[in-house]
């Protein structure tokens, strides 16, 4: 069993899993501070954690683990236990784990989900994003030019290639298996379709959806008490592998040689969840390259920034969709959205 700091990074990630609705996951970070002890190599390298449990996303290194090992059908005593059964009693899924942690194969498993941090595509930001998009169009009347930086896997590069319920304005395909439909406040956007000429992404760690164990690591980090983002991820994955991962390089240094102005488009620049990622001489470097493109930009020749970002570090505060439109007319910014830090729901403005 875990106790001091560590027991209480395992607390701490389980009464967040509660807040934002995953009690089942909630339950196996507890299940673990139970189950884990000197008896497995798993058990020793959670006590003996050298950094910072919570910042290191320690806990859902664990949870993805043993995710991975339920999707992969090797421990049905353990899936017997998982979603969609009830939520099954502490005790009896922390005995499921140590039953899990008492066999080597098993054991040395789950180690390597140890090695590097978690790393997400969420693709339900798209529910935040795409109607930004639809602005971009609606003030522009051009295509898009797509350029997302931190893309991850880059399943957000096709959010045109997914279906929306956007507080009643259907948009992007309608028959695509991806389905989008966050719970709405506020104005709807505007209701026309985007047209997108080109996509590209960058990421410092791009994730290539054509190998298959980086697509177990994806879908092992969703909470496994959410399907419907399993789902989701899954559908939008199999979309993705039609085309190249994204690039692999820092965001600031491939928006400046790659984005610029075009007659007949606009080029958008956008990113969720990933600017606070950025160091800091990045995004100094990404801010002065947009604002000396953006005084290239024309009405025919437009440049947008679309940020769905954390504006400060207070996990209180609710992410915003921020908008800036450059063509011609010096610098436009609008706030056009605050929303759940996964896209589930929108408030727009
Ligand atoms: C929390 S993830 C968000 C991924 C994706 N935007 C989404 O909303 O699902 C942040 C991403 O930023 C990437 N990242 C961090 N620093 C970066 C940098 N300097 N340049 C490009 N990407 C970076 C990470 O590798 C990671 O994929």
């Amino acid at each position: 069993m875990l106790t001091g700091a560590i027991a209480a990074a395992f607390a701490k990630q389980a009464s967040f899993c509660r807040l934002f609705d995953a009690p089942f996951t909630a339950l196996v970070c507890e299940a673990a501070a139970l189950a884990f002890d000197e008896s497995s190599a798993m058990g020793r390298a959670v006590i003996a954690w050298p950094g910072e449990a919570f910042a290191d996303a320690l806990m859902m290194r664990v949870t993805g683990g043993f995710h991975a090992l339920v999707r992969s059908g090797a421990v049905p005593v353990l899936t017997a236990l998982y979603p969609p059964a009830p939520l099954p009693d502490v005790r009896v899924l922390a005995d499921a784990l140590r039953a899990v942690l008492a066999d080597p194969a098993l054991d040395a498993a789950l180690l390597p989900w140890l090695a590097g941090p978690p790393q997400t595509n969420e693709v339900m930001r798209s529910a935040v994003l795409m109607p930004g998009m639809m602005v971009i169009a609606a003030m522009t009347g051009l295509p898009l030019r797509l350029f997302e930086l931190g893309a991850s896997a880059g399943l957000n590069l096709n959010m045109d290639r997914f279906a929306y319920d956007l507080g009643g304005v259907a948009a992007g395909d309608a028959a695509s298996a991806v389905r989008i439909t966050p719970v709405w406040t506020g104005p709807a956007p505007p209701d026309l379709s985007v047209q997108v000429l080109e996509r590209r992404g960058v990421d410092i760690n791009p994730l290539d959806v054509a190998d298959p164990a980086t697509v177990t690591r994806l879908v092992a980090f969703v909470w496994p008490d959410q399907p419907g983002r399993i789902a989701r991820a899954e559908a939008a994955i199999a979309i993705a592998r039609s085309r190249p991962p994204p690039e692999r390089g820092d965001a600031a240094a491939f928006a400046q040689a790659q984005v610029a102005v075009h007659p007949g488009s606009t080029a958008v620049v956008y990113h969720s969840i990933a600017h606070q990622y950025f160091p800091p001489e990045t995004k100094a470097r990404l801010a002065a390259h947009m604002g000396r493109a953006g005084a290239t930009a024309t009405a025919q020749a437009p440049l947008a920034w679309l940020r769905y970002e954390m504006d400060d570090a207070s996990v209180a505060d609710l992410p915003t969709l921020r908008l800036t439109l450059w063509r011609g007319q010096g610098e436009e910014s609008q706030l056009l959205a605050r929303a759940h830090p996964h896209g589930s729901f929108v408030q727009w403005q």
